[in-house]
């Protein structure tokens, strides 16, 4: 069949530019010690960055949760699947990370994807021009592209460039998007030079922290209340997926941002609420971030950074400057990227290759991913691992 030859041309030409993805399948909860595909590795491609997806008092949680609030949530926020769960959830996020405004509101999502489609969509349209960093995920860049708006593009972390594109601009709305840690880099985005401009040009910030929620700021605050920044220019974005270890996303922002939020857009009106048993485990998920232990995971996991860092630079390869648990080393090529993903992972070490469109062609990259789970003797077979590869390529 025709319509079915175009297809498989296509992905036979993914393959020809070593753009194929494939996935493997954890047959034991994502740690950095785990069996998938029946082999035992050592992980670092989660974003579990507190090394608490498995934590037992978070499945704990969600069982608690299932079985006071139910599995599924039923319905919509605003058509009855709006629960308890959520409404308690709400009011904790506000009160733990919403210091940035008077009187913060949070909204929660299903997943960040959609949160950022809300976000961008219900803040800009038609008439708005969106000021997007060059980096940014790919869920910025879809609500910018689903909100009609006029996009410009400026170079990463160049305010200076940015201050210029705003100077020139006559658009009657302005919003500023950016991710607070850059997924791919590590890096982490001048906000409070962002703010500066976005307070100066009456713009938005959307700060998009999936990264830095749970790990960065005073208490794992976010990279926000780490940059001590206050404004209801702000509008902050955090995801429960990665160092949380659950599932789902929440908008914070004044409450007047919240409500507009809440009335007018569609990613979180027209879909189901995420389950309320998730919520419940979140709500557990904040309570370890913010206490003891999840000062001590941050306290090890600086720890592993630094020494991270020191093995990457000692490689032949590129690394990125990264203070984060995201440490990326630049390769190039698709090709001699999947070559070194492929020899880790015959080392038992899974470091994924990192390819276009997810990052510009020819920085194809290894993306080490840090978590609280790892041991410095993890560190030391990346590092043997690292000196074997580079030895042979
Ligand atoms: C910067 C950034 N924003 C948003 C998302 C989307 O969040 P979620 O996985 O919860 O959909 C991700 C990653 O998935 C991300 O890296």
């Amino acid at each position: 069949m025709v319509l079915l030859d175009t297809l498989k041309e296509g992905l036979s030409d993914l393959d020809a530019r070593g753009l194929t993805r494939r996935r493997r399948v954890a047959d034991t909860p994502c740690a950095a010690h785990m069996t998938v595909d029946g082999r035992a590795i050592v992980g670092f491609a989660s974003n579990d960055y507190l090394g608490l997806a498995a934590h037992p008092l978070l499945a704990e949680a969600v069982a608690q949760g299932a079985h006071r609030y139910g599995a599924g949530s039923g319905g919509s926020h605003l058509l009855g699947g709006h629960s308890r769960a959520h409404a308690i959830l709400e009011d904790e996020l506000a009160a733990f990370a919403g210091g940035f405004v008077d009187t913060p509101r949070a909204l929660t999502f299903s997943t960040g994807y959609m949160s950022n489609l809300a976000a961008v969509t219900a803040l800009a349209g038609r008439g708005t021009t969106l000021f997007s960093d060059a980096l940014n995920h790919a869920s910025l860049i879809d609500g910018a592209r689903l909100s009609r708006a006029e996009v410009q593009i400026y170079p990463h972390a160049d305010t200076e460039a940015l201050s210029a594109m705003l100077d020139a601009s006559d658009a009657s709305a302005k919003v500023i998007v950016t991710d607070a840690v850059f997924s791919m880099d590590g890096s982490i985005a001048p906000l409070a030079r962002l703010l500066e401009l976005a307070e100066r040009h009456g713009a938005w910030l959307l700060v998009d922290d999936a990264h830095g929620f749970g790990v960065l700021g005073p208490q794992g605050r976010g990279a926000v209340a780490q940059a001590a920044l206050r404004s209801p220019h702000l509008v902050y974005l955090c995801t429960f997926g990665k160092a949380v270890g659950v599932a789902g996303a929440a908008v914070i922002a004044h409450e007047t941002v919240v409500e507009w939020l809440l009335q007018r857009a569609r990613p979180y009106i027209f879909t189901t609420a995420a389950s309320p048993a998730e919520a419940h485990a979140v709500s557990a998920s904040l309570a370890l971030i913010a206490g003891e232990e999840g000062e001590a995971r941050r306290r090890h996991l600086q720890a592993l950074i630094e020494r991270t860092r020191t093995i990457l630079r000692s490689t032949r390869w590129r690394p990125i400057d990264s203070p984060t648990a995201v440490q990326p080393l630049i390769i190039g090529s698709n090709e001699e990227t999947l070559a070194l993903a492929a020899r880790m992972d015959a080392e038992g070490l899974w470091v994924p290759a990192i390819r276009p469109p997810t990052v510009p062609a020819g920085t194809s990259r290894l993306r080490v991913s840090l978590s609280a789970g790892h041991s410095f003797a993890d560190l030391d077979r990346l590092e043997a691992a690292l000196a074997l590869t580079g030895e042979s390529a």
